[in-house]
Formats: C-alpha cells, sequence, structure tokens
C-alpha cells in the first residue's frame, strides 16, 4: 500500500509540475554523431523525460513497447513486475527469460549514439528495457551509451550494473544520470547539464561502413555492423568481391557457405528481417523472416521492409548466386560476365587491355567484364 501511495503520489507530482522552458536551440556537440534515443515508460516519466531531452540533443527517438498489453505492474504491490525481474535474474543468457516486446521503429545500427532512459523498478532496470539492450547486444557493441534512469526515490547502482551485464561492449559516453521524484520537474536543467560531461562519438570518426548485395539485376546496401568479423570481412572483400550460393531455409532465411571463416563473437541474438548474419564462422545468412540462435551480427540490409527483402532474397528458392562487394555497380541495371571480343574502353576512355576487369565501354553499352 505504501509502494502504491508512494507511486500514485509520483504520478501527480509529475503531472502537476511546470515545465521549466526548455530551450529551442539545441546544446549539442556540432560534430556529435547520430543519436537515437531509445526509452521505455510505463507510467509515463521516462516519456517526460525524452521529450526534455529531445529539445537538447538533435535525435530520432524509439519507444520500446511490451507485445502484452494493458500489464499492471503495480498490482499487488508491484508483483507481477517483479515476477518478471525474477525470471531474468534466474536465466539472464536465454531470451525466453525476457518479456516480449513489439520491434523498435529504429534500427540501432544506423546510430553511432545511443542514449537509453529507463525506469526502475525493485532497484533494478524495468524488465522490457532490459529485453531491447539484450536483444540488441551486438548491435550496440561500440556504440558510444548514456543512461538515464527514472525512479521514484531508489539509488540506481543496480540499474548501471544490469546495463553493464546487458550490453558489455558499449563505450560509456559517462555517468548515468538518475532523474526522482524529488527532482523531475527540474529535468530540463539536470540533461542540460548532464549532457555536457557525456562524451559522445563525432560523426567526423563515425562513417558506417557499407557493403553491397547483388542477386540477378538488383543490388542494395547493407550497412555492417562494427566487429571483428566485418572487419575481416571487409578486408577480403577489398581484394575482390566474393559470389557465395545460398539456399532458403526455416521460412525466415537464405543461407550458405562464405568459403572462408570470420572470427566469430556469437550471442543469442533474434534475427530480424534485414539482418546479415555469420552463423558458425563461416556461413552467411540473409534474413527475411525472425529467428533467435547464437549469432554474430554482421550487419543489416538498408530500408527494405519484411516482404520487399521476399522478393530481393528470392524466399523459398535454391542456388541464389548472391555478390557481396563494397563498391556498388553504378549505373549498371544489368550485369552479364562479357566475353565478347569488340573494343572495350575503360571509364577512363582507355582501351582495356587483356585481363582488364571492371566496368568497360563496349559498342556504346557499359559492361562489367570478370
Ligand atoms: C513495478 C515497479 C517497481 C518499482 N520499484 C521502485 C523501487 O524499487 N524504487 C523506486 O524508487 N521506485 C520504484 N518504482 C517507481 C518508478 O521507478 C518511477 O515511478 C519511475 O519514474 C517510473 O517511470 P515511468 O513513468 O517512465 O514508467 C517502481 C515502479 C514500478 C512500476
Amino acid at each position: 500500500m505504501k509502494h502504491i501511495l508512494m507511486l500514485l503520489t509520483a504520478l501527480l507530482l509529475v503531472g502537476c509540475s511546470k515545465e521549466s522552458d526548455v530551450k529551442a536551440e539545441v546544446t549539442q556537440p556540432a560534430d556529435m554523431g547520430k543519436t537515437l534515443i531509445v526509452y521505455y515508460s510505463y507510467t509515463g516519466n521516462c516519456r517526460e523525460i525524452v521529450n526534455s531531452l529531445a529539445a537538447l540533443v538533435k535525435a530520432d527517438v524509439a519507444e520500446v513497447q511490451t507485445v502484452a498489453e494493458n500489464q499492471d505492474y503495480n498490482a499487488n504491490n508491484y508483483k507481477l513486475g517483479n515476477d518478471l525481474l525474477n525470471a531474468i535474474n534466474a536465466n539472464p543468457e536465454s531470451i525466453d527469460s525476457y518479456p516480449a516486446i513489439k520491434p523498435v521503429s529504429r534500427d540501432a545500427a544506423d546510430y553511432d549514439n545511443i542514449i537509453f532512459v529507463t525506469p526502475l523498478w525493485h532497484s533494478q532496470m524495468a524488465a522490457p528495457a532490459q529485453t531491447y539492450l539484450f536483444q540488441n547486444r551486438a548491435m550496440l557493441a561500440g556504440k558510444h551509451f548514456a543512461l538515464i534512469v527514472s525512479s521514484w526515490s531508489s539509488g540506481i547502482s543496480t540499474v548501471v550494473s544490469n546495463a553493464r551485464r546487458l550490453v558489455p561492449d558499449v563505450t560509456w559516453a559517462g555517468d548515468a544520470l538518475w532523474i526522482n521524484h524529488n527532482n523531475h520537474s527540474n529535468r530540463n536543467s539536470l540533461i542540460e547539464s548532464w549532457l555536457s560531461t557525456q562524451q559522445f562519438q563525432t560523426s567526423s570518426t563515425t562513417m558506417a561502413q557499407k557493403m553491397y548485395i547483388t542477386i540477378d539485376d538488383r543490388t542494395e546496401a547493407v550497412t555492417l555492423a562494427d566487429n571483428s568479423a566485418t572487419q575481416a570481412l571487409v578486408t577480403k572483400l577489398q581484394t575482390a568481391p566474393v559470389t557465395v550460393t545460398l539456399n532458403s531455409s526455416g521460412g525466415f532465411e537464405i543461407w550458405g557457405a562464405l568459403g572462408f571463416s570470420l572470427p566469430a563473437s556469437d550471442t543469442q541474438i533474434i534475427a530480424q528481417p534485414g539482418d546479415v548474419i555469420l552463423y558458425n564462422s563461416s556461413n552467411i545468412c540473409l534474413f527475411y523472416g525472425s529467428n533467435q540462435w547464437s549469432y554474430t551480427r554482421l550487419g543489416k540490409i538498408d530500408n527494405l521492409t519484411a516482404s520487399e527483402l521476399s522478393t530481393f532474397l528470392k524466399a523459398g528458392e535454391s542456388n541464389i548466386s548472391v555478390t557481396l562487394s563494397l563498391d556498388k555497380p553504378s549505373g549498371i541495371n544489368s550485369v552479364r560476365a562479357d566475353h565478347s571480343s569488340s573494343t572495350a574502353y575503360t571509364l577512363h576512355g582507355t582501351p582495356a587491355q587483356e585481363g582488364y576487369q571492371g566496368i568497360v565501354i563496349r559498342d556504346g553499352k557499359k559492361v562489367v567484364v570478370q
């Protein structure tokens, strides 16, 4: 009862508190990289924090939402919230321990900095917020990570420990910010001075590495994750494009042998449509559906819906020839191996020498000589 009263009072205070002026100007460093604010909020306090934050930082915002709707986490002295946390703590390395969340509208792979805003439940990170971090562990590796925790009064050290366990490979931007019922109404100035202490990634140092996937006459871009596997893959592709033969499997992927191994750092991942995944060190999987397994994430195909992915990846078919490259074959819709004998010219207008590989002009048409 004491807890329920405490929470009701908190909500009332927050609801009545007058917003101090939100700065119209963004106060972040000019060269701050792409930033995503991810938050979970049950009773709305974290949402208010995010609204204040978004007025101070140029960032996209994504909300974590549970699949189960209309849950009463407050009932029976917060029993449901406590049960969810106990399930996580009993087996923290299994995705089955975490409450299911809906797909999040933004892909963390596209961002340099993640500002994560979570409520505190029973002195720990709220269970649905933990699901997001657990699911996105691999994708968040190497990102600059900043944490804001909202509680009624409890200190946040265990929430920080939870984050360190859930996303061990992030680069912390600085100390976490604690906002509680006493200072929630003063959040604008708290957030502003906290932001000035955070070391965010700058855009100049974080150009995401792209790879291209070509199937038949269509090429799509992939934003690569930053890990040892992708670094080794990029090194390999710098020598020459790689063509692999993939087969549909399980109704969610096309996959097959790369023909070489990459340094894996497998963790339990729920692969999503568009994910490019390394499986067992030497196989590549391109997802048009979803599957949970111990994988290393290589990247994500940019901007295609699940149904567009099914078409592009030839879902359901076998022996699909897939070429991975670092350069996009520009201006060419149809790529074919060319073995004809009329004179070919490089794009610089000089005759292509014997053994030349790349784009040439022959009979007024661009073709690729392989
Ligand atoms: C299940 C549950 C457990 C909570 N446990 C605590 C707690 O142990 N200590 C505390 O100070 N606040 C606790 N709270 C209060 C929240 O941390 C606080 O109200 C927070 O601002 C909620 O953020 P939200 O409105 O974005 O959901 C709890 C809230 C819920 C729903």
